[in-house]
């Protein structure tokens, strides 16, 4: 830090040459974000609650209606008005606060999660001291329920289940994981993280989509983040619990708010309001009817370029996609090298062990994905020969 200040102008200028490359992040070759491009009438939200703490309700008492009206939306489209919930940093913090919770209600120990879990739940384990058992996928890349089955003991807390997995978007059998739990009376957590925003819309829009929500009785809490298919502002995550009695376990009293004592079984004391009056506004604004054209329009993007991928000789398509991602690997070189490449050719996939991911998002477009395909064939051929050929053709 310097002695003087300088000039508001050049500050904000430099700010802003700074952050020009993030800001990219949303340019038309950028396929590797689950966050997409939010609307801006929530950037508008955003910054109208850009003062408030929802963690002083008692202060706060407008930000704390809204994100109250939020759970109960949220809690709603995922069959449980009463849900008792949170908006919260992110999709991370939504499943620690879910194995604590499971950890604290079952005072028991360990925790059965899918191979395809996201990281955030062994940062959730490690915090909490929890034995982590990894159950392996099938070929349909979902978790292997016979394995849970088997692995469930007296020393297990939760198992997970997966509405939309990070790698391909695949969605773990949700309905035999909550009767497994229900019938061996241990807690399920089901990380609709990106999913939980996608797959009510697509049944609405027709598609067969399996029971994942609290529908099924099983199911004890759910995260479900408007910062992804919400099309919030980050942080936005969220979550949700059945009922007040799993919130319980975690939940601690702040004697010295000034809007006076309250309760709140969020890791962060002092919470944003932007995020949460974005997230109200986006709600209202887009309605069950905006979501569903939404998803309606990342899907016809997702088809298209699985159907692109299929058809050619070079290209392999990891699954049938359930919703917008779509898992790609060339037949001729590796893994890495396909990323290596495509990262040549300007485009900002995400590179997983087996394969690329592209996540289709609202702010993308056909001619978009008319590219990618025409640069993941190019990318695949197997020598730098024929590359260099296509590439100048
Ligand atoms: C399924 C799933 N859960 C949780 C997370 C973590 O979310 P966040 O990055 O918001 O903490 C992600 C992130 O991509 C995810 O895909």
């Amino acid at each position: 830090m310097r002695e003087e200040g300088d000039s508001p102008q050049a500050v904000l200028e430099e700010l802003a040459r700074i952050v020009e490359k993030d800001v990219n992040r949303f340019a038309f070759r950028a396929l590797g974000s689950m966050c997409p491009k939010p609307l801006p009438i929530s950037e508008i939200a955003y910054l109208i609650g850009i003062e408030s703490n929802v963690g002083d309700p008692g202060v706060w008492e407008g930000v704390a209606r809204l994100e109250k009206e939020v759970v109960e939306d949220l809690g709603a489209l995922l069959s449980n008005s009463k849900a008792v919930g949170a908006i919260v940093s992110g999709g991370t913090e939504a499943n620690i606060l879910a194995l604590w919770a499971a950890r604290n209600y079952m005072k028991r120990r360990e925790v059965i999660v899918p191979a395809s879990c996201h990281v955030s739940f062994y940062k959730a384990a490690n915090l909490l001291g929890l034995r982590v058992i990894e159950a392996p996928l099938t070929s349909d890349y979902t978790v292997d329920v016979e394995f849970v089955r088997r692995n469930v003991t007296k020393e297990t807390a939760a198992i997970v289940g997966i509405a939309g997995t990070t790698a391909l978007g695949a969605v773990d059998p949700i309905e035999e994981l909550s009767e497994l739990a229900i019938e061996k009376g241990v807690y399920l957590h089901v990380d609709a993280a990106f999913g939980g925003m996608v797959l009510p819309f697509l049944k609405e829009l027709g598609y067969e989509v399996p029971e994942f929500d609290f529908k099924l009785e099983g199911v004890c809490s759910i995260t479900v983040d408007p910062h992804k298919m919400g099309l919030a502002p980050i942080p936005a995550g969220g979550i949700l619990f059945r009922g007040e009695e799993l919130v319980e376990p975690i939940t601690f009293e702040t004697p010295y708010l000034a809007g006076g004592g309250a309760r709140s079984f969020t890791i962060t004391g002092t919470r944003p309001g932007g995020p949460i009056a974005a997230v109200w506004v986006l709600l209202k604004v887009l309605g069950r009817r905006g979501y569903r054209e939404l998803v309606r329009k990342c899907m016809m993007l997702t088809e298209r370029l699985a159907r692109g991928i299929e058809g050619e000789e070079g290209l392999e398509l990891l699954m049938r996609p359930v919703m917008n991602i779509v898992g790609v690997r060339a037949k001729r070189i590796s893994v890495k090298e396909l990323s290596l490449r495509m990262r040549r050719l300007g485009w900002l996939l995400s590179e997983f062990p087996t394969h690329l991911r592209a996540v289709l998002m609202p702010h993308h477009t056909e001619e978009l994905v008319e590219e990618l395909l025409r640069d993941l064939k190019r990318a695949a051929l197997k020598g730098y020969v024929e590359l260099r050929a296509a590439l100048k053709a």
